[in-house]
């Protein structure tokens, strides 16, 4: 079978022999999010593209390389760009990122995203803890063999947005100047924005917020045992929210807004894990 454990040890064995430590923090930087890797110290940056069975990013604001160096005092291990449904992978494909972390020894993950806001009570500029998700795609990245090395064929997900660390999270947002909420996130194939009827029903459903990404790697971290949280940047209110059109330059220009002290949010949240 081709996603077996080895396959993904290829990947591990690759970057571990680039580093001298043990990563303690995984982070994935979504769309807009990627400037907080210029803030790892030390980094050792290694291109996707040069690690073995690994995915190449195809997004052109996704950077597509991998960060190991210390951040906020801990040592860690950073994607930036991430890999997306829509870019044509196979779903199994997806697990990649989380479990190169596991393999590299990461304790807990983040996970960091642009979306949608489908709240009309959220602003653009606004940040969201997440609680929980809706996968509207009904696929999940562990479907076909199970890899019993990194978990069981059916496992639990009451924790997948970890408590604990969501709890940091919320610690953390009373010394940030962002607004900051918790919620459920929506998962959307993409690569086109939803219609106003989806978001109406994404409403109904109890969905708060909409994007493409981050459920493949928040289902994969619970199969590893993985802590994790999610955060997720409301870069633009959903199709029909109060606006009739989605424009992915209004994506890029409110998650360069805020740019700023979402790093060092991040940071605070790094620093205190
Ligand atoms: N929908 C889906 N994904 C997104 C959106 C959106 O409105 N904004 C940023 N990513």
């Amino acid at each position: 079978m081709k996603y077996d454990f080895a396959y993904f040890q290829k990947s591990a064995d690759y970057v571990r022999s680039k580093i001298d430590f043990t990563p303690e923090i995984g982070i994935i930087l979504g769309t807009g999010c990627g400037p907080l890797a210029d803030e790892v110290e030390n980094p050792i940056v290694i291109p996707y593209g040069d690690i073995p069975n690994f995915l190449v990013s195809t997004n052109p604001d996704h950077a597509g390389k991998l960060i190991l160096g210390t951040l906020a005092g801990k040592k860690v291990v950073c994607m930036s760009g991430r890999f997306h449904y829509y870019e044509g992978y196979e779903f199994e494909q997806l697990t990649g990122p989380i479990r190169l972390f596991k393999l590299l020894g990461v304790q807990k993950t983040i996970v960091t995203n642009a979306a949608g806001a489908v709240n009309p009570s959220y602003k653009p500029g606004d940040i969201v803890i997440l609680k929980d998700h809706i996968n509207f795609m009904g696929i999940a990245p562990t479907r076909g063999h199970n890899v019993d090395e990194f978990g069981r064929r059916f496992f639990d997900v009451s924790d997948m947005y970890t408590k604990a660390l969501r709890d940091i999270a919320h610690e953390c947002a009373s010394r940030s100047t962002l607004t900051i909420h918790e919620g459920v996130y929506m998962y959307m194939c993409g690569p086109q924005f939803e219609t106003a009827a989806e978001i109406r029903a994404i409403h109904i459903m109890g969905g708060d917020c909409v994007g493409m990404s981050t459920v493949p790697e928040a289902l994969t971290a619970a199969h590893c045992g993985m802590p994790l949280l999610g955060l997720s940047l409301m870069t633009n209110m959903a199709t029909g929210v109060n606006v009739e059109k989605v424009d992915h330059n209004e994506v890029n220009a409110t998650a360069a807004s805020v740019e700023a002290p979402f790093r060092e949010y991040v940071k605070d949240i790094v620093m205190h894990m």
